[in-house]
């Protein structure tokens, strides 16, 4: 029987093969339920006592071996498998193209129009303290305005909020720096609004500020007409009085679309008007929360929806459209 063993222990180590049936084959025959092993192991038991020790040794390096071999297959054939699927000679991934987000194409835009006259870039936080989004702006408690932003509140006394403009980051950067001062801070925005095609509780703004010595209303105005020209190619603006509690005097700014079409009708409801933005002189009460001093110094300020202007360039009817992500809309959109 030892005997027969050892020609086993042969057979079992010249076994080669990549087919994984011949391999199962192999398998069923060694360790299966009536596999050779397991009729061994019932025979150990009739073996007599001196010949046990022998025997049972030879049983045991016949089980080694099978797992053995059996493992060195199954490691072979697996490795052989992902060989076989895959030519390596490909590129690794097929790798889509992205396509840069409306709204940050717009902003862009917008960014380089007014870096093109001096304006550097600026940041600040989108969760805010009552002093930056609502104070400083001489927006100050129990004040009325403050009911025109409906705000998202984190903390309440002191108050910490979700911002609702990105005039905050005016008063953040007039608090670190001496002017003359010409910034833009573009960000998000956030206000507990209804949902709808027209209005989201998140959206983006892009904010202006200008304070130098001896800054007018002639200055903002000029601002704004190149703006305008420069992104829509309309140099026919208006401004209509308004109030804003940061800004004195305040206007809206509307840029003249025309009526050539039926959808300049629609868009600007018959009127050929489209109102882009808020602006105004920085209200000497704001320029003293900031220690800057008032009677030296002017300046102007504006602020404007970006999703609105992207609406406008590209056609689009529903504001939820930027944040649902749906690839099929994000893909048609390259460069500006
Ligand atoms: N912060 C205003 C808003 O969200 C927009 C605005 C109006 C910004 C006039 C300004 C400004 O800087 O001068 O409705």
């Amino acid at each position: 029987m030892i005997e027969k063993i050892e020609e086993l222990l042969v057979e079992v180590n010249a076994f080669q093969s990549q087919n994984k049936d011949e391999i199962e084959q192999f398998r069923i025959k060694f360790n299966g339920k009536k596999g050779i092993l397991k009729d061994f192991f019932e025979k150990f038991k009739e073996v007599p006592n001196e010949q046990k020790k022998d025997f049972g040794q030879k049983i045991n390096s016949l089980r080694q071996a099978v797992e053995a071999k059996l493992e060195a297959l199954k490691e072979a054939i697996s490795s052989n498998i992902i060989l076989e699927k895959e030519d390596l000679t490909k590129p690794a991934f097929p790798l889509e193209m992205g396509s840069r987000h409306p709204i940050n194409l717009v902003r862009s835009r917008i960014i380089e129009i007014f870096k093109s006259i001096g304006f550097a870039v600026a940041d600040g936080p989108e969760i805010e303290d009552d002093w930056h989004n609502f104070t400083a702006l001489n927006l100050p408690e129990y004040h009325p305005a403050r009911d025109m932003q409906d705000t998202f509140f984190i903390e309440q006394n002191p108050d910490v909020l979700l911002r609702t403009h990105t005039s905050s980051v005016q008063i953040r950067y007039m608090e670190e720096n001496e002017p003359p001062i010409r910034i833009l801070s573009p960000g998000r925005v956030f206000r507990n609004e209804a949902v709808s095609s027209r209005s989201h509780c998140i959206f983006h703004q892009i904010e202006g500020l200008y304070i130098d010595e001896n800054v007018s209303f002639a200055d903002l105005k000029q601002t704004i007409q190149f703006f305008t020209t420069e992104l829509f190619g309309k140099s026919k603006i208006r401004m209509r009085p308004s109030y804003f509690p940061f800004t004195e005097p305040s206007a809206e700014v509307d840029v003249y679309w025309g009526l050539n079409s039926e959808t300049d009708y629609r868009i600007t409801k018959g009127t050929g008007w489209l109102e882009i933005m808020g602006c105004g002189m920085v209200d000497p009460a704001v320029l003293k929360n900031v220690n800057i001093d008032a009677d030296k110094y002017s300046g102007y300020a504006f602020g404007m929806g970006i999703e609105r202007i992207v609406m406008l360039l590209y056609q689009m009817s529903d504001i939820r459209m930027f944040f649902e992500n749906d690839k099929r809309m994000l893909q048609q959109f390259g460069h500006l």
